[in-house]
């Protein structure tokens, strides 16, 4: 089964209530929620403020992305504003088994994320402990930027680990996707996709959502 998040990020911030709802009614499976610091990556966004406002605008799960240093302080936070999923970046973790363990401590799943130049290597000693693993298929930081192939080998090595270790990992993809994009992705092993601009810039979201999964 493949699942649709569709990123806020793309979203119109003056009616994200909206927006949200709209998305849920067309399809979505996931709400995808990219958090920046303006560090980690060049964009600022949003705060577990919004994470808060939104939970109750929707029942679908929000699938928290942080795109920011120093995750442990905030982890906490997001968990208690209703996030449902947080994933971190390999990157932004330096004792990545602690910041793991401390968002399942929360009651939330676990989601790990690699850059599109961090290879595969890095999660194999916590692959077993996570939920879900977020290949990024662009360069972090806006939605509406262009899919980086280079990314499709990557998610089908993830695959395959998943698969030889009999663990139940979803494996979702962040970035440029599009109905062509996403058929390449999912053929290759990926079973979440995000997509901001592919869902957002379009006026029939239910179409969109629907072309996305074939
Ligand atoms: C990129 C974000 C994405 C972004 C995707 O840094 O993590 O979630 O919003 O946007 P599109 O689908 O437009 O590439
Ligand atoms: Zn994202």
């Amino acid at each position: 089964m493949i699942k649709i998040a569709p990123s806020i990020l793309s979203a119109n911030f003056s009616k994200l209530g909206e927006d949200v709802k709209d998305v849920e009614r067309a399809g979505a499976d996931y709400i995808h929620v990219d958090v920046m610091d303006g560090h980690f990556v060049p964009n600022l966004t949003i705060g577990p403020l919004v994470v808060e406002a939104l939970r109750p605008v929707t029942k679908l799960p929000l699938d928290v992305h942080l795109m920011i240093e120093n995750p442990d302080v905030y982890i906490p936070q997001f968990a208690k504003a209703g996030a449902d999923i947080i994933s971190v970046h390999v990157e932004a973790c330096p004792h990545l088994h602690r910041t793991i363990h401390l968002i399942k401590e929360q009651g939330v799943k676990a989601g790990i994320v690699l850059n599109p130049a961090t290879p595969v290597e890095m999660i194999e000693p916590i692959l077993a402990d996570v939920d879900l693993v977020l290949l990024m298929t662009v360069n972090p930081g806006f939605g509406g930027q262009v899919f980086i192939e280079s990314v499709l080998p990557k998610i089908e090595r993830v695959a395959a680990l998943v698969r030889s270790s009999n663990l139940n990992i979803e494996i979702e993809v962040d970035g440029g996707i599009n109905s062509e994009t996403a058929r390449r992705c999912i053929a290759a092993g990926a079973n979440v996709l995000v997509a901001g601009s592919a869902i957002y810039n379009q006026k029939d979201r239910t179409k969109a959502i629907s072309s996305l999964r074939v």
